[in-house]
């Protein structure tokens, strides 16, 4: 069989190349192509059970570098490949060292099967774009994908196949620290996010060698920890589940994802990693998704923790039963399988159907038509932060920024000579700002918030002070930070996180400014020169005081390289915020979890009436709400319409609203429309958003837009998990926020 083996992969190749050219597009998610399946019946019918199980299990490489940083290439891995132990690793990077490991695949295995390389890509390779959940506040689908596309190019040109991402799991608790890593708290927003990030990561064809497979996580929900703590129980009706939290995976599966990875919570008593509602029931029989599953890291060893396995053996049981096709990192299938197939607790048809998955996607990748993918060091260097690249990056950090606050219009700042003072943790910064998971970056190459606005302003007396760290009680800095204040005509004070306050594993249970950073914007504030509060943070932030207080408040997340470019943009004008908010920012930690589509209860919360859901101590209201974001000029909604108050479930809701540019300055307008089911069977929330469109006008300037919501996309899940739109009334809600109060009414009716 060795013999034949090359020749068997080379058939299959041109079976695969025949039908890819056959078919003028391949799709990205082709259907069963019937020569790859072939094809992988021949590898599979070659395979021993060793080398099957080896194609379900994953390492991470852990790799030393050397002097320059390539990655060291250790006797272990080397021979680990060359048994066959192993069908991918993650964390390897770098055209050479994926060659040198992908060489011994091919050529010294028994098998020669191609490897696949993962790695986290979450938000840049070499170059650094905001965090996704900053990109989300673009609402720029287009930008959003352009980011994925250029990430998965760069790390495509490192020898990378496949990324973790995009993590779409909705939070609604801004304590969880990967509320950083998602598109926020709405369905509607995450879905179109997903897959955006997913046609970016994917391209138009997976075997294009700057195409990089998608990973859609954590599935699922794992964005509903309790108490906004990592890896915590999730519990929720399956009602909510399939209509909040599920939608995002959908939407990027129906956009061609070729993988998912399973989450470490449980839902519901079951842990994710070994659920087979989640990977087979939904996943498969639902969905049709022909991809592969992969557990996130060691989480197939974890249901041992949950107790929902008694040993390593059960746990591999569980989840290779359930339809989690791949082990990062746990070592469970390496060790349990082949005698749990001894045993006749796994199926080998178990194991061969996971094995063709994975197998499936290599095909899909072009892995057995060009295992190197055309990698080279020579077009790795000329790919990574091409201009081109970041150029990019500031654009799509610009559009990321959301202006909070901007009391008597101090913002623009006027690039006249004047004096400038910023002041703060974050402002002469190059680590923090690259955010919670930037890839093997270079952060030498960050543009802080100081280097950008003394580009912009050279005319301008620039002046520096840190005045105090990120999370700490020294006030020795105050002094001058108060000094430099004094002499200043504005401060820009630069506050907030570091890059290690949120991602995973990083929960706060105080949600405010960090450490005794509020008592230097307080110190600051008394010298009375106005000031500009620039926040950089992975969360939502409880910044009640500084809303009160301060004239101007900018959100500008950690948005990567290009941050200080960005941010002077704003600051001076260049470029109008056009920022929304994709969260909600709550008053207070207390208030959480606080978003805008929730249920309106028996006794809808207000500030009036004693016995309501309220608190005593603050306003029921959300300091900012979803949706939220200024610019440098106004706008004024009116006549809005609906052109048929009748709907039947084919149709769909065509709205029009007039929306006016009441400012002095051209601007960018959000137009967001929310509907609400008046009455269900089950209660419906107060309002979810349904479509968005961004308008260009200029000062003066009305124009008439026009959003149209296919009547399907009102549906919810009821008691009997089918999805359905109930004949009724439907409140339509449209402005610039979830707080929006221009509204309609239609009604739809049942044929
Ligand atoms: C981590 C994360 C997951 C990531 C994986 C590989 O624990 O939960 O998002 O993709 O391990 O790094």
């Amino acid at each position: 069989m060795k013999l034949f083996r090359p020749l068997i992969l080379f058939v299959a190749g041109l079976l695969v190349l025949h039908t890819a050219v056959a078919q003028k597009r391949t799709p990205v998610r082709p259907g069963a192509v019937r020569g790859v399946e072939y094809a992988i019946d021949s590898i599979l019918a070659g395979l021993t059970l060793q080398e099957k199980i080896g194609q379900l299990v994953q390492y991470s490489g852990g790799w030393s570098t050397g002097p320059t940083g390539e990655q060291i290439i250790n006797q272990e891995q080397r021979s680990l490949i060359r048994s066959g132990g192993t069908g991918s690793l993650l964390n390897v990077t770098g055209a050479a060292a994926t060659r040198e490991l992908q060489r011994i695949a091919v050529e010294e295995s028994r098998a020669r099967i191609p490897l696949i390389f993962g790695l986290d890509v979450i938000h840049g390779f070499k170059t650094t774009f905001p965090i996704p959940l900053a990109e989300a506040a673009s609402w720029d689908p287009a930008a959003v994908e352009l980011s994925a596309r250029i990430s998965a190019t760069e790390a495509a040109s490192a020898g990378i196949h496949w990324t973790f991402a995009p993590m779409v799991d909705i939070a609604r608790d801004p304590r969880w620290g990967r509320i950083a890593e998602g598109s926020g708290e709405d369905t509607y927003l995450g879905s179109v996010m997903a897959a955006a990030r997913v046609r970016g990561c994917q391209g138009t064809r997976l075997d294009d060698p700057m195409s990089l497979v998608a990973c859609v996580k954590h599935y699922a929900a794992y964005g509903a920890a309790e108490g906004g703590r990592d890896y915590n129980t999730v519990d929720m009706s399956e009602q909510t589940l399939r209509d909040v939290y599920l939608p995002p995976f959908k939407a990027a599966l129906d956009a061609g994802a070729g993988t998912f990875m399973a989450s470490f919570n449980e839902i519901n008593g079951v842990a994710s990693s070994g659920s087979r509602f989640l990977m087979t029931k939904v996943l498969r029989e639902e969905w049709k998704f022909d991809g592969f599953v992969v557990s996130d890291w060691g989480s197939i060893g974890e249901l041992i923790p949950h107790g929902f396995a008694a040993d390593p053996g059960q746990a591999a049981e569980r989840a290779i039963n359930a339809g989690v096709d791949m082990d990062m990192e746990a070592r469970a299938y390496r060790d349990s399988l082949a005698s749990l197939v001894k045993q006749k607790r796994v199926s080998v048809a178990t194991i061969d159907e996971s094995v063709r998955r994975v197998l499936r996607i290599k095909f899909r990748l072009g892995l057995f038509s060009d295992p190197y993918r055309g990698t080279s060091v020579e077009r790795e260097n000329r790919m990574l932060r091409h201009p081109s690249h970041i150029a990019a990056a500031r654009t799509i950090a610009r559009s990321s920024i959301v202006l909070l606050k901007n009391e008597n219009s101090l913002l623009p700042l006027s690039l006249k000579a004047g004096a400038i003072a910023v002041i703060g943790p974050l402002a002469q910064n190059k680590r923090d700002p690259v955010g919670t998971w930037p890839g093997p970056t270079d952060t030498n190459n960050v543009v802080t918030v100081l280097e950008g606005i003394q580009e912009a302003a050279a005319g301008s007396l620039i002046m520096y002070a840190r005045g105090c760290g990120i999370d700490d009680a020294d006030t020795t800095g105050f002094a001058t930070a108060v000094n430099v204040a004094r002499k200043a005509d504005v401060v820009v004070m630069v506050m907030g996180e570091s890059n290690e306050m949120s991602g995973e594993a990083c929960c706060r249970s105080f949600i405010g400014l960090p450490g005794n950073q509020l008592d230097l914007v307080k110190a600051v504030q008394a010298t009375g020169t106005p000031i500009v509060l620039v926040l950089m943070n992975g969360r939502p932030l409880a910044i009640s005081w500084e809303a009160a207080n301060l004239p101007a408040i900018v959100e500008s997340w950690h948005l990567g390289h290009e941050t200080g470019h960005a941010i002077a943009d704003v600051l001076f004008g260049t470029y109008a915020p056009t920022g929304r908010l994709p969260v909600t920012f709550p008053r207070v930690t207390g208030q959480v979890p606080l978003y805008y589509n929730h249920k309106n209860t028996g006794r809808p919360f207000n500030d009036t009436s004693h016995y309501t859901s309220r608190y005593l101590d603050i306003p029921s209201t959300p300091l900012y709400p979803f949706g939220y974001g200024l610019t440098y000029t106004t706008f004024g909604y009116s006549d809005l319409v609906i052109d048929a108050a009748t709907l039947h479930p084919a149709d769909s809701l065509r709205v029009r609203v007039t929306v006016r540019n009441t400012g002095t300055r051209d601007g960018d307008e959000v137009v967001q429309v929310y509907v609400r089911d008046d009455v269900g069977t089950l209660t419906r929330p107060v309002r979810e958003l349904k479509a968005f469109k961004r308008v260009h006008l200029a000062a003066g300037a009305s124009a008439t837009v026009a959003l149209a919501i296919p009547v399907s996309d009102l549906a919810y899940t009821g008691a009997d998990m089918k999805r359905r739109v109930e004949p009724g009334t439907f409140t339509v809600f449209v402005g610039s926020n979830a707080a929006a109060d221009l509204a309609a009414h239609c009604e739809v009716v049942a044929k």
